[in-house]
């Protein structure tokens, strides 16, 4: 099922924003060339918030320790030991409305 996340026109181009949607945890949503990307708030190896991060040469980029995430592959660079590649949620922009498939936490 997808969930309705946020307005589309909140997420601007070349920013991560976090977001919230009741009983799922946090995610992140970027725009990038006008595509939108939706993750989960944190890294894959250690917990941060990849929202705290930024983009750069479409990659996701953590703030912490700089490991760089591929925009729609997920594939990770500048590895840190024991860090896997991200996951990407499905999403599509309806009607003005970012809308995401979340998975619930384990
Ligand atoms: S928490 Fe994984 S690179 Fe920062």
């Amino acid at each position: 099922m997808m969930i309705e996340l946020c307005d589309s026109g909140a997420i601007r181009d070349g920013e991560i924003t976090r977001v919230t949607a009741p009983g799922f945890p946090a995610v992140a949503i970027a725009r990038h060339n006008g595509a939108l990307y939706v993750f989960p708030d944190r890294c894959p190896h250690a917990d941060e918030s990849l929202a705290e991060g930024w983009i750069e040469d479409g990659r996701v980029v953590c703030g912490v320790h700089f490991a760089e995430f591929e925009l729609g592959s997920g594939e990770v660079h500048n590895r840190p030991v024991g860090c896997p590649n991200l996951s990407f949620f499905r999403c599509e922009d309806r009607d003005g409305k970012v809308f995401a498939t979340l998975a619930v936490e384990a």
